[in-house]
């Protein structure tokens, strides 16, 4: 992009700050700003202004789960099914390592936080070591693992599967890529610079994954491999099954588009997002949208009607997400804490939120399919979430968790 149409296109959105320090930056830094620029989508940096707005919601519906007792009582009819998918080269997992991890306060990716007390464990070797435990159980059948990172985190990633030997894991069974990214912004929709040279940006939701996929041209190795089902999960899940082949089969049985493992509530108003049905289709209400009548409804057995959490653990089917994949999502706009440099070029790394990211969420691609499983899993064996340094959700709380499940750190 040549200056003038840059300068043009940054009045156009009111963004004209982005090219205040131009004049003092290298033939390269110029080169790579103007080229950034291009790239930019300055419209969505508008909708700023629904932070803590709620988008519009269709007409609520209770979703019934499959719960434990039925699970329990078909696990080996959906463990040989799952077990045969695997092995039939069918199942392949996501892990979405793209977020920042602000909130763990980290400078590295998060899976690389070290969570062990008498040894080292770091978050993505639990993430192995989970998987591995599906391997064996398919007689050694190894998962296609796809890693999602982002321009942020992309390079450390890397680096850090590579020099701890892809903790075991064969590394022609991993395959990076990375997601797409939105500009970052203040309050009133105007980018923030992260350098002068550049502005800041931030990984564009846990959505983008599978755009970023096609992007990638990685839709070639799923068809050349045949997989059928895609497994996504969190980086911060120490305790979560991988493809887990009861899940795997139970979905697959089902005729399913999705399988999404749930977890029972602990409260009618714990925060978690409840799996339930939006004008007749798969859906996520979130918690601050439950109405007191959703949270005393009531299913035909006296149980709670919206009482299943998710747990970012899905198993997709592949053909129904090419279908979906021309889709526009909506976008959210989330508060975050925003790295940036100040008028003065000085850099700023706030203490607190202090403007706006525009992110993708994977429940939206829910909604767009036709059909989902709720699969309910028990909550103290399969959700260690670490967003957190102390407190709820956080390293001591996922120590804790490992402990009672005798996993040693
Ligand atoms: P979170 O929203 O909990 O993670 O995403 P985060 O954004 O990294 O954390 P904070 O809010 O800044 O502390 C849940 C999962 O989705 C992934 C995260 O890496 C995590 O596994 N994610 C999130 C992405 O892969 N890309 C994104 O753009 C956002």
């Amino acid at each position: 992009m040549k200056l003038e149409e840059a300068k043009k296109k940054l009045e156009q959105f009111g963004q004209e700050h982005v090219l205040k320090y131009y004049d003092e930056l290298s033939e390269a830094q110029k080169e790579a700003l103007l080229d950034q620029i291009d790239q930019t989508d300055f419209a969505i940096l508008e909708n700023c202004k629904n932070l803590g707005k709620g988008g519009e919601r269709g007409e609520f519906a209770p979703l019934a789960a499959m719960q434990l007792s039925e699970i329990e009582a078909k696990k080996d009819e959906f463990t040989k099914i799952g077990i045969e998918t695997i092995k039939a080269g069918k199942v392949a997992a996501v892990l979405l390592a793209g977020g920042m991890g602000t909130r763990l306060g980290s400078d590295n990716p998060k899976g690389m936080y070290n969570i062990g007390i008498t040894k080292t464990v770091y978050i993505f070797q639990r993430i192995i070591e989970n998987l591995l435990d599906t391997v064996n159980q398919a007689d050694g059948s190894y998962i296609h693992l796809f890693i999602m990172t982002s321009e942020k985190n992309n390079d450390a990633t890397v680096a850090f599967f590579k020099e701890n030997n892809y903790f075991g894991y064969p590394e022609e069974k991993i395959t990076f890529f990375k997601q797409d990214m939105a500009p970052a912004s203040d309050y009133d929709g105007k980018v923030y610079m992260e350098a002068k040279d550049r502005i800041s940006t931030s990984p564009n939701g846990n959505a983008g994954w599978f755009s970023s996929m096609l992007k990638a041209g990685l839709d070639e190795t799923l068809h050349k491999e045949g997989i059928e089902w895609i497994d996504i999960f969190a980086v911060d899940n120490v305790l979560q099954r991988i493809a887990d082949p009861c899940f795997v089969g139970a979905t697959v049985a089902s005729k399913v588009e999705v399988g999404a493992k749930v977890v029972r509530k602990n409260a009618p108003d714990e925060k978690v997002g409840v799996m339930c049905l939006e004008d007749g289709k798969p859906s996520i209400v979130e918690y601050y949208e439950l109405s007191q009548e959703m949270m005393d409804a009531k299913d035909a057995n006296g149980d709670p009607a919206y009482n299943y959490g998710v747990i970012l653990n899905y198993m997709f089917n592949e053909a129904a997400l090419e279908r979906i994949a021309s889709k526009q999502l909506p976008l959210h706009v989330v508060e975050k804490k925003i790295g940036h440099i100040d008028e003065n070029g000085n850099e700023v790394k706030p203490e607190s939120p202090n403007g706006c990211k525009f992110e993708q969420l994977v429940l939206d691609m829910i909604h767009e399919l036709d059909s989902c499983l709720p699969y309910e899993v028990v909550r103290e064996k399969e959700f260690a979430p670490i967003k957190n340094k102390t407190g709820v959700d956080s390293v001591e709380s996922a120590r804790e968790l490992c402990k009672k499940n005798g996993i040693e750190l």
